[in-house]
C-alpha cells in the first residue's frame, strides 16, 4: 500500500476531503502522517479525530533548511511515497524537493500560472476574470510554479463575494484533489518539460 504524507498549515479541509476518498477507498493508498507547521493548525485535530498520526513540527524561529530537514527526516521515517500539501503555506528548500523527485503535489485556489501566491481566489476577483478555478500541480522551489497536474474551472459570476467564488473554487478543490493523487500514484504519465502527459 502506498503511503501519503499530508502537510497543511490551518483549516485542513483539502486534507479531509483526501482522508475522506482514502476511507472510501477512492484512494488506493494511506495517510502514514499529517504535519503541521502550525500547533494550532484545525487540520491536526481533524486528523487526530480521525485516528491518524498528526504531528506539529513548529516553523517558528528554525531557519527554512533546518525546519525542512525534520519534516524531510519524518516523511522518511513514516516511509512516505507521495507528498501532498494541503494548505502548507511555506515554500520549500531545494534540499527538500530533491527527497521527493515529482513526488509532492500541491494545491492552489487559481488557474496558475495566473494569480500564483497568497488569496488567490481574491486576486482573481480583483482582476475581473471571468473564470476561475484550482490547480493542482507539483512542487519545485519556486511559487506554485512546477508542472499542472490537472486543473478544474469555475465561472465567477458578477455578483459573486470573494465568499461565494472562494467557496465555489474549494468544493472544486475537494474532487480535483482526489483526481490528481490517483494519477500520480498510477504512475501512468510523463513529464515532458512543463507537460504532465497520461500514458
Ligand atoms: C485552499 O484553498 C488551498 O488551495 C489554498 O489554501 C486553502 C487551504 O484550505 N492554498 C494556497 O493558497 C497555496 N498557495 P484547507 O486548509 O481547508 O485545505
Amino acid at each position: 500500500m502506498k503511503k501519503l504524507g499530508i502537510l497543511l498549515s490551518g483549516r485542513g479541509s483539502n486534507f479531509q476531503a483526501i482522508a475522506r476518498s482514502v476511507q472510501a477507498g477512492k484512494i488506493p493508498a494511506e495517510i502514514a502522517v499529517v504535519i503541521s507547521n502550525k500547533a494550532d493548525a484545525q487540520g491536526l485535530e481533524t486528523a487526530r479525530a480521525m485516528g491518524l498520526e498528526a504531528v506539529c513540527i513548529p516553523s517558528k524561529g528554525l531557519k527554512r533548511k533546518e525546519f525542512d530537514r525534520r519534516v524531510v527526516a519524518l516523511l522518511k521515517e513514516k516511509q512516505v511515497d507521495l507528498v501532498c500539501l494541503a494548505g502548507f503555506m511555506r515554500l520549500l528548500s531545494a534540499c527538500f524537493v530533491e527527497q521527493f523527485p515529482d513526488r509532492i503535489l500541491n494545491i492552489h485556489p487559481a488557474l496558475l500560472p495566473s494569480f500564483p501566491g497568497l488569496d488567490g481566489q481574491r486576486q482573481a476577483l480583483e482582476h475581473g476574470v471571468k473564470f476561475s478555478g484550482c490547480t493542482v500541480h507539483f512542487v519545485d522551489t519556486g511559487l506554485d510554479s512546477g508542472p499542472i497536474v490537472a486543473q478544474a474551472v469555475v465561472p465567477v459570476n458578477d455578483d459573486d463575494t470573494l465568499a461565494a467564488l472562494s467557496a465555489r473554487i474549494l468544493s472544486e478543490e475537494h474532487r480535483l484533489y482526489t483526481e490528481a493523487i490517483n494519477i500520480v500514484l498510477s504512475g501512468k504519465f510523463r513529464i515532458e518539460g512543463r507537460r504532465v502527459m497520461r500514458t
